[in-house]
């Protein structure tokens, strides 16, 4: 399934209250005139109507989120029944008209909404921060499993300590955090939208004092050294920039148009960050830490060859999932053989400091 398939599968998935209106100014705005008095059901029918005309992808369910958005619902489903027939006001019709039109020029609902959920998490959305897949529920998912299930991955202070590379918008971060409640999370993007994006989250959703947000490039030299204060790493999780550059131009105008092209473009092979994910693994992780990928379902292939042909990273690819539509999509690699600290030994002593807020 290409990426605007997987990103149509969010925008159905939904459920339950979302945002409301809050933010719009009342004005003297006037509906044209075939609008006025329409009632919310047939407001879905005529922009349905006019998506359709206009070519936009699942032109009923965008109108039914915009409508229900003005409205103050998450899904049109969710509407108490009365509303569905009143006559909307000219406001709630102006607001409508607003939002249909972000949506005329291909922006995704996610953006137009400002807000979407991810692990029953309520996230602030903007572009051109990257929107969070519904595999990558998955992804998170299995981490929850494997923290779970392996005592070995829970670090000194009772918890894991969790780096996850690329936070986007904090989804990955926030949620582990979330579920377990004596972790700590270093995130890091080198999108400075990100870093804002992930920290007004956090602060929403009152995990600020658990994780640690940086600005940083992980393919920089050197880029190791910004973890030297927090000691070895019990996880690593990512969903990094995997798409093959030549796969770029194919991408829906969605994503073409309004999320960074750094969040994607993965270089010739999709690999030019993964590689970069696993030297700094390698030197990060604990003796049988763990590292958590979302990539292209060409990689498990790739990365394991590549793995092969570096045995002086001390990595093994250890477990390969498969997401919802089958494809093999989530990569587990585990580090083998004792931690060897950083490139100059510079790890401060046992105990790591705690994330600071
Ligand atoms: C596919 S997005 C994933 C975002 C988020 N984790 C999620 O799943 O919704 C990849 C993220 O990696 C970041 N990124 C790309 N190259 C990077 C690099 N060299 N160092 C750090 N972050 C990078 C991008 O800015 C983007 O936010």
């Amino acid at each position: 399934m290409k990426l605007w398939g997987r990103m149509l599968w969010a925008l159905l998935s939904g459920s339950g209250k979302r945002g409301g209106t809050r933010g719009w100014a009342s004005s003297s705005w006037q509906p044209r005139l075939p609008l006025a008095g329409l009632s919310a059901t047939e407001l879905v029918s005529h922009w349905t109507a006019v998506f359709e005309k206009r070519g936009i992808p699942e032109a009923r369910e965008s109108s039914e989120y915009i409508v229900a958005h003005v409205l103050g619902a998450k899904t049109f489903q969710s509407l108490r029944p009365a509303l569905w027939t009143q006559p909307l006001t000219p406001w709630q019709l102006q607001c409508i008209e607003e939002l249909s039109s972000c949506r005329l020029q291909r922006m995704p609902v996610q953006y137009i909404l400002g807000e979407w959920d991810f692990q029953g998490l309520s996230l602030k959305m903007a572009p051109p921060v990257f929107i969070p897949r519904p595999e990558t529920e998955e992804l998170v998912e299995w981490v929850l499993e494997e923290v779970t299930q392996r005592s070995h991955v829970v670090g000194a202070q009772g918890g894991p300590l969790i780096l996850e590379v690329g936070c986007g918008s904090g989804a990955i971060s926030l949620s582990l955090l979330s579920q377990l409640p004596q972790s700590r999370v270093i995130a890091v993007d080198k999108g400075e939208a990100a870093i804002c994006l992930t920290h007004e989250n956090a602060q929403r959703l009152q995990l600020q004092d658990r994780i640690r947000i940086m600005p940083l490039d992980v393919t920089l030299e050197g880029s190791w050294a910004h973890f030297v204060p927090w000691g070895p790493m019990d996880l690593i999780v990512s969903n990094p920039p995997y798409v093959f550059h030549q796969d770029m131009e194919q991408l829906a105008p969605e994503i073409r148009s309004y999320e960074d092209p750094a969040a994607l473009d993965g270089g010739e092979e999709g690999m030019d960050v993964i590689t970069h994910i696993l030297a700094l693994a390698s030197w990060l992780l604990k003796d049988s830490g763990s590292i958590f990928l979302e990539v292209d379902p060409r990689h498990p292939e790739l990365i394991g060859s590549w793995l092969q042909s570096r045995p002086d990273l001390s990595l093994d690819l250890v477990a390969v999932r498969r997401d919802f539509c089958g494809r093999p999509r989530f990569l587990h690699i585990q580090r083998s053989g004792p931690q060897h600290g950083c490139p100059t030994d510079a790890w401060p002593g046992p105990q790591p400091p705690r994330v600071p807020g």
